[in-house]
């Protein structure tokens, strides 16, 4: 059995839920009355501008629907209502790759957030519904600009900056964006790094919908400009008024699209809503990071994927915390950079994902010991499994041994925390997610819905509806049925079906064991192989393909592909980097193949269907334990073995 660590008694008596008992009581609350567990939520956390008259409605299910018919303001909830007690508590501190800070409190938020609003509304219509696209950096006004799409009722649907045009385009063309929000580009070590000419490429290849381009101002380096199209910011945002009054929201009314990763080539949309999005975010940021008076919480994602939006924006400013946004790389100017910034700016929370802790261990292992890390009360962790060695270092080195780590299992689609540790409650075992939150029904089951035994991998389901959970794939409902709801059902009905496989040991913790599908976890980051296959293919040489991940020190998978040409005397190391290239179009540089070995063909199945697990198997070094007779030419599995232990 693993270790185990308990919450520290100090800190667990003033703690939100400071006991496992705590903990049961209101779980065990939700599992008698769902309904009155949510309700009772809801009515004290959300100024609701109009009373909701049901719940939950199950009518239309898997189509759920939170809160019916209440109204609110996600922005309201964010920023208008903390204004009377506290206009001059810090909202934001930014701090820019050069270590340029700013403090932004909740006064200076509230009238930057209206002038953009205006701005948005009175010079380019938009309006409740309208999709807008941000591809922008890490810099305050990208959070200016998703408050102000809240404002209006307008859906954002933020790009990371570093997808390719292509992409951008294609996410574009499936919102129908009326309006991309974008900067001339960023700082990056130190360097300009250049956004605005991956949207004017995009927009040369297609998004016709896109009526305007809003360019602010970051770097400063030269940059295109279309007459007529593009619009700066900065010279507009001055003459607007610094009143723009909250559109009342519906609570099913989509609140973001953010598109991730799926098993098909097309990423998928995940549409949010209003009340039930907000809702449980600023839950899970009051329990998990156990929130207090003067904390300063920092999470060190992009705001580009759903970690950014939950944890730096929407849930900290709806609890009305100090949350912090860093422009750069926590490796610039050197490893110490995040201790530096946690000691500088009294950082009590902080959470990253376990790629960087495993670069910062390594990169800088003494590191965190020369700064005053002395605020610091819980840890967190996101997106990938955390290996014990680098959940040690973290607790010993970084938290003193005194912190809490809480290792938060969520997705896109979840909208926040499921599975998670509660600082002052829960006793830790290293590197597991421990127990569902209260309030989330999350069961390890069979296809069938019988649970899988203790210590076997299971289907990762939660099965009741939750008011975060994905409402649509935008402008794809069948999708949306078979790819969340398609696979398990418990008492006859479908039930979500995360993705994932999971284990419970004879405590009841909970183990995330990893993707059931064709979806690779670079760096926490969400790649389907299909989305990396679709975009290989797209080069001449090809002709066919499999990726699959393979295990990598830091990034905890990487993506090793398998190349089948249509001349193999074609292979050298120069198609590899011209396939990358390829990559890096279509996708971004965050699809790059680690790894990549040419063979002559890849196993398949007499339908014709790829074995990935095969594949994935030999690139691990692995004893080929498949049963391999049901493929179209079993001798394949042997020449591809050879040939990657060779390479
Ligand atoms: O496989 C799980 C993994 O990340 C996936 C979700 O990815 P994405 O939607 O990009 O969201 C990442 C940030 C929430 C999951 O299906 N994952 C997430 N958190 C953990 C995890 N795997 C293990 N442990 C975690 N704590």
């Amino acid at each position: 059995m693993s270790e185990i660590y308990y919450p520290n008694p100090e800190f667990a008596k003033d703690a939100a839920i400071p006991s496992m008992d705590a903990y049961w009581e209101l779980q065990n609350k939700a599992i008698e009355d769902y309904d009155g567990f949510w309700k009772g939520f809801a009515d004290e956390k959300i100024e609701w501008l109009a009373p909701y008259d049901k719940v939950l409605d199950e009518s239309d299910a898997p189509f759920y629907k939170w809160f019916t018919n209440g109204k609110l303001n996600v922005s309201n909830q964010c920023i208008d209502r903390h204004l009377d007690t506290k206009a001059d508590q810090n909202a934001i501190i930014f701090e820019g790759d050069k270590g340029d800070a700013e403090h932004i409190t909740y006064g200076q938020l509230s009238t930057r957030v209206n002038k953009m609003a205006n701005l948005l509304k009175n010079e380019f219509g938009v309006k409740k519904g309208d999709r807008v696209v941000l591809y922008m950096p890490m810099i305050p006004e990208a959070a200016y600009a998703m408050l102000a799409c809240t404002r209006l009722g307008a859906i954002h649907s933020i790009v990371f900056g570093g997808f390719s045009s292509e992409a951008l385009k294609d996410r574009i063309e499936d919102a129908e964006a009326k309006i991309v929000i974008t900067a001339d580009g960023v700082f990056r070590k130190g360097k300009p790094y250049m956004l605005k000419n991956v949207v004017d490429d995009a927009l040369s290849q297609g998004g016709k919908s896109v009526e305007a381009v809003l360019v602010v101002k970051r770097n400063n380096e030269e940059i295109a400009w279309v007459e007529g199209r593009d619009h700066s910011y900065n010279e507009m945002i001055n003459a607007q008024s610094d009143i723009c009054p909250f559109e009342p929201m519906d609570s099913e009314d989509p609140l973001f699209l953010l598109y991730t990763s799926g098993s098909t080539g097309k990423p998928k949309g995940v549409q949010h809503s209003t009340a039930g999005y907000i809702l449980w975010a600023q839950m899970t940021m009051e329990w998990v990071f156990d929130l207090r008076k003067d904390d300063v919480f920092w999470c060190t994602a992009d705001i580009g994927w759903i970690t950014g939006h939950t944890y730096i924006i929407y849930g900290p400013l709806a609890a009305g915390t100090t949350t912090v946004m860093f422009e750069g790389v926590p490796t610039y100017p050197d490893a110490g950079r995040a201790w530096k910034m946690v000691q500088d700016h009294n950082i009590t929370q902080f959470y990253t994902a376990p790629t960087a802790i495993r670069l910062l261990n390594k990169t800088g292992e003494d590191e965190p010991k020369k700064y005053d890390l002395s605020k610091l009360r819980v840890l967190g962790t996101v997106g990938e499994p955390i290996d014990p060695p680098a959940w040690k270092w973290y607790y010993e080195v970084v938290g003193n041994s005194k912190c809490a780590i809480v290792d938060t299992y969520w997705q896109t689609e979840t909208g926040g925390h499921m599975i998670s540790p509660l600082p002052g409650a829960t006793p830790i075992k290293p590197a597991c997610a421990t127990f569902a939150l209260p309030g989330i029904m999350a069961e390890i089951i069979e296809e069938d819905g019988t649970p899988t035994p203790v210590g076997e991998k299971g289907f990762m389901c939660i099965t009741r509806p939750w008011p975060s959970m994905i409402r649509n794939i935008w402008g794809d409902p069948e999708r949306f049925k078979k790819a969340y709801f398609g696979d398990c059902k418990k008492d006859g009905k479908p039930v979500y079906f995360t993705g994932d496989g999971a284990m419970m040991d004879e405590d009841g913790y909970i183990t995330i064991t990893g993707r059931t599908d064709d979806v690779i976890n670079v760096s926490g980051h969400r790649m389907g192989t299909a989305e990396v296959e679709a975009a290989i293919k797209k080069h001449d040489a090809v002709a066919a393909v499999a990726v699959v991940g393979k295990p990598h020190d830091i990034k905890g998978e990487g993506i090793f592909a398998y190349l089948v040409l249509k001349n193999p005397d074609d292979a050298s190391d120069e198609l590899k980097v011209a396939i990358n290239q390829v990559i890096k179009k279509e996708i971004g540089a965050i699809a790059l193949c680690d790894a990549m070995a040419f063979v002559p063909d890849v196993p398949k199945t007499r339908s014709g269907k790829i074995m990935r697990r095969i594949l994935r198997s030999i690139v691990k070094g692995e004893e080929i334990t498949q049963d391999t007779s049901t493929l179209e030419d079993p001798s394949i599995v042997w020449i591809i073995e050879a040939i990657v232990k060779e390479a």
